[in-house]
């Protein structure tokens, strides 16, 4: 992964929490429950009565304008730079997830079937990123169990299988990339149902940013970013371990588990420290990225250094 130098943050880029919460009081005011403003063009889309969920953290967010142009989005580019600059070509409309595999009820869900699936959540998550520079964001989203629940994995279902959307002529920078595409990554079925996985369609309040991985991804805040895959257009219940894209390019260095250790350093670079981007002292790594007591009971008895 390209190693980049996390950037300062101007405190004039900060929104405060207040004016974006009265900003989506305001928008709550106008809109009924988990209700989208369908007639309005995407790009102003916006998410309403969210719930609040058990599971965020007080954290301060990191600005809006901080995690919608630091990115990470291979398909558009290798710099943190480039997918904000070049993500505005790729088609979110119409978009389907194919749910398949192990599974008795297999799905073709539409995007905006997807959206009204089960009550949308503010998911306020720490997000620690593999190269060591970390964010808090307010994502939108629901538990991807409420899927996976829908299609009635099968005995045989283990692992789930994500892949993203690829397509040369929207993402011409994907040759460049230098990992093979389409995205793909993996978890295991335990993993995928705990409830902080997160389906996820927005953050902020607002719809997902292309390149934020519109229009749905996965977010699990337990995990080094990497397993977060965006652009989702299929989810594949499966028996064995599936491939997954870091681990393929480099399985010495990206192993499929991938949860935040302090203790497991990466071959190159320490794990025990990150830097929030904005901040300038760099803050301990917490294990599972601070949701042990959520996610450490299914890892008992496992060697993390083998299993990393
Ligand atoms: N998904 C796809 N399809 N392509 C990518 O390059 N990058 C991953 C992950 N999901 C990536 C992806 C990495 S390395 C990180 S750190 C997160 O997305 C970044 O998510 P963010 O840009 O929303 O912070």
């Amino acid at each position: 992964m390209l190693i980049q130098t996390a950037p300062r943050i101007r405190s004039s880029e900060i929104t405060p929490r207040s004016v974006y919460l009265n900003r989506r009081r305001f928008l709550s005011g106008s809109l009924g429950f988990g209700a989208v403003l369908a007639s309005a063009p995407l790009a102003e889309a916006k998410f309403s009565g969210l719930k609040e969920s058990p599971f965020n953290t007080t954290e301060p967010e990191t600005p809006y304008k901080v995690v919608t142009s630091y990115n990470n989005y291979y398909e558009f580019g290798t710099s943190k730079d480039q997918p904000v600059k070049y993500a505005g070509t790729l088609q979110t409309r119409p978009w389907a997830v194919q749910v398949e595999g192990e599974v008795s009820k297999p799905q073709t869900l539409d995007i905006d079937a997807i959206l009204k699936l089960a009550p949308l959540e503010e998911r306020i998550y720490r997000h620690r990123c593999v190269e060591g520079w970390s964010i808090v964001v307010p994502w939108v989203g629901y538990s991807l169990s409420e899927i996976l629940r829908r299609v009635e994995p099968t005995s045989k279902a283990k692992f789930v299988a994500f892949q993203s959307f690829y397509n040369a002529k929207q993402m011409p920078l994907g040759r460049y990339a230098g990992i093979q595409l389409p995205y793909v990554e993996g978890l295991r079925l335990d993993e995928a149902m705990n409830p902080l996985t997160l389906l996820c369609v927005g953050l902020y309040g607002d719809i997902l940013p292309n390149q934020n991985g519109a229009p749905v991804r996965i977010v699990i805040p337990w995990k080094y970013g990497f397993k977060s895959i965006k652009s989702i257009v299929k989810i594949k219940l499966v028996d064995k371990q599936p491939p997954s894209t870091w681990n393929i390019e480099n399985s010495h260095e990206y192993g499929f588990y991938s949860n935040v250790n302090p203790q497991v350093d990466h071959p190159r670079w320490s794990q025990a420290t990150e830097r929030r981007l904005g901040d300038f002292f760099k803050r301990p790594t917490l294990m599972f990225n601070g949701y042990g007591d959520q996610v450490a009971s299914m890892y008992t008895g496992m060697d993390l250094r083998k299993y990393f």
